[in-house]
């Protein structure tokens, strides 16, 4: 790991205690805020664990339901109730039995093209944000949640891809993807995930492991390279820590 690295690591056994950390975070994110919070998921297997906790009893009792906003940091571009859509599986999961459904916000996917779409949600984020630009003493979002692909892709931010570099727009259109499901994609920018007071991502697995080293170890690849202005969390599990890795 690079030195100075602002970010943290924090290693965990297994998905199952992933998972609970992660509902542990993102309440206390919740706890933090006693007036309106937005709360930014992420698609990909990695989060359905957390989903599903979120849905058991001694969780769902402790989310202030009426107070938390939904959002998704990037969709695949297929209609809402395909399988593959990622807020279909967050609304499945958890968001559809307890979240008022003014409070959850979809990417819209049913209509026009990804380059529409993403306006239409760079307008819902700067009606429910109530300005532009974004404030860095006003994060647009409590917690951030994301995934990292194998190559290195966090949201649906690729590497090598334009919208990666985007600095002004806060939703882009991503016409293609090289990694599976190979549809077009919608994502939020690097500068919208940054706008939050904290970025949590998922790690588990082997299959993550060469990667993970990769972005611990300074490349700059699109998940190293998206980092809140607040504080940046990776939790990973046993099986995706580099086996070098020697403390947070
Ligand atoms: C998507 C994602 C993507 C995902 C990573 C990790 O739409 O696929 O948002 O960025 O988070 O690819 O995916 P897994 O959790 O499935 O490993």
């Amino acid at each position: 790991m690079v030195s100075n690295d602002p970010r943290e690591i924090i290693p965990v056994a297994d998905p199952a205690e992933l998972a609970k950390a992660a509902a542990e975070r993102l309440l206390a994110r919740i706890a933090a805020n006693s007036g309106r919070v937005a709360i930014c998921l992420t698609g990909g297997s990695s989060p359905k664990a957390l989903y599903e906790l979120l849905a058991t009893e001694s969780y769902r009792a402790r989310i202030p339901w009426e107070r938390v906003h939904w959002f998704i940091g990037d969709e695949r571009f297929v209609p809402p109730d395909d399988a593959r859509n990622n807020m279909a599986m967050a609304r499945h999961v958890f968001l559809d039995r307890f979240a008022p459904s003014s409070h959850i916000h979809p990417i819209p996917t049913d209509l026009g093209s990804p380059d529409e779409a993403s306006a239409l949600y760079e307008d819902e984020l700067k009606s429910f944000y109530g300005a532009t630009p974004l404030d860095p003493m006003r994060p647009l979002f409590d917690l951030v949640l994301l995934g990292v692909g194998p190559d290195g892709h966090t949201a649906s931010l690729f590497p090598g891809y334009p919208q990666v570099e985007e600095q002004r727009r806060w939703v882009v259109g991503v016409p293609q993807t090289h990694v599976e499901p190979f549809v077009p994609r919608v994502s939020l920018t690097l500068p919208a995930l940054a706008s939050c007071h904290e970025m949590l991502f998922e790690v588990s697995g082997t299959g993550k492991r060469a990667v993970l080293t990769r972005l611990l170890s300074g490349e700059t690849l699109p998940a190293a390279r998206a980092r809140s202005i607040g504080t940046t969390v990776f939790l990973v599990d046993k099986a995706a820590l580099p086996e070098n890795f020697c403390g947070g």
